[in-house]
């Protein structure tokens, strides 16, 4: 059988996040400079995001630039940026005929003017599909996004529009950028570091976490089946033991 037909249609997680890493890696392996490890990477994002449709995941969040990201050398950050603009114009067609829908977290006031007006024209012309929402994360960082959550629910306090009572877990979670989406089951991480590198901390309290050794420019749909037969085949406890779980 092969890895895809071993998949539990009934239990395929509705939300999963990858840390695209080890693009820098992949390149230099072949003497090539790190932009050529990005665009190669771009086709393992093609390759990941109509796999993921296909097979009924309905949230894909993907960490493409982190916060910490912009310290990189800016040669490398505007090589990122453009590919991002490029490959976003490229691929709203793809994403409207898959009926994909795009959006975005993180700091996108940051973004140059013209990468977040095409960011916007993307996310504004696939709005209305509904067979599975891409989430990119961009200029994002989880402490980041923590902050301001912070930020803005102090601000409503101070104006009397919140009351202190009202301060739960659903409330500090609606003030995040993720409010729209549920938190994810499945976090994949590639290129064999063991480290969450600020995504989503917050969110991931519960997340089953997959690490694997394959660098991004080479994760194909089979890497992503193996995920989710990993994911799968454990069994998720939140707190509990298994023997309650058998009457739950
Ligand atoms: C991930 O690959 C892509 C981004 C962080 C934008 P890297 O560029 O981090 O590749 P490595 O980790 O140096 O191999
Ligand atoms: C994390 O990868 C960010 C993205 C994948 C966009 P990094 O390569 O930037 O992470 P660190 O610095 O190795 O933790
Ligand atoms: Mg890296």
């Amino acid at each position: 059988m092969s890895l895809k037909e071993q998949i539990d249609k009934s239990k395929i997680p509705q939300h999963v996040a990858i840390i695209m890493d080890g693009n820098g890696r992949w390149a230099k392996q072949r003497q090539h400079d790190r932009t050529f490890g990005h665009e190669s990477g771009v086709i393992s994002v093609k390759e990941t995001v109509e796999t993921a449709a296909e097979i009924g995941i309905k949230y894909l969040t993907l960490y493409a630039f982190s916060s910490e990201n912009w310290n990189r050398p800016k040669s490398e950050v505007d090589a990122l940026m453009s590919l991002l603009v490029k490959t976003i114009n490229q691929e709203t067609k793809t994403l409207n005929d898959n009926n994909i829908r795009l959006k975005a977290i993180g700091d996108l006031q940051s973004l140059e003017s013209q990468t977040f007006a095409e960011l916007q024209k993307a996310i504004e012309n696939t709005a209305s599909n509904t067979q599975m929402t891409l989430i990119l994360a961009l200029s994002y960082s989880s402490r980041w996004e923590i902050t301001k959550a912070i930020e803005q629910i102090a601000i409503k306090l101070k104006n009397k529009e919140l009351q202190i009572e009202e301060i739960n877990q659903d409330l500090v979670s609606s003030f995040l950028n993720t409010a729209p989406y549920p938190d994810p089951e499945l976090l994949i991480r590639t290129s064999g570091e063991y480290r969450i590198s600020n995504f989503l901390l917050w969110q991931i309290a519960y997340t089953e976490l997959y690490f694997t050794p394959i660098l991004w420019p080479d994760f194909r749909s089979e890497n992503l089946y193996e995920a989710i037969l990993d994911y799968q085949n454990r069994e998720r406890r939140f707190g509990m033991t298994s023997e309650q779980l058998l009457n739950f």
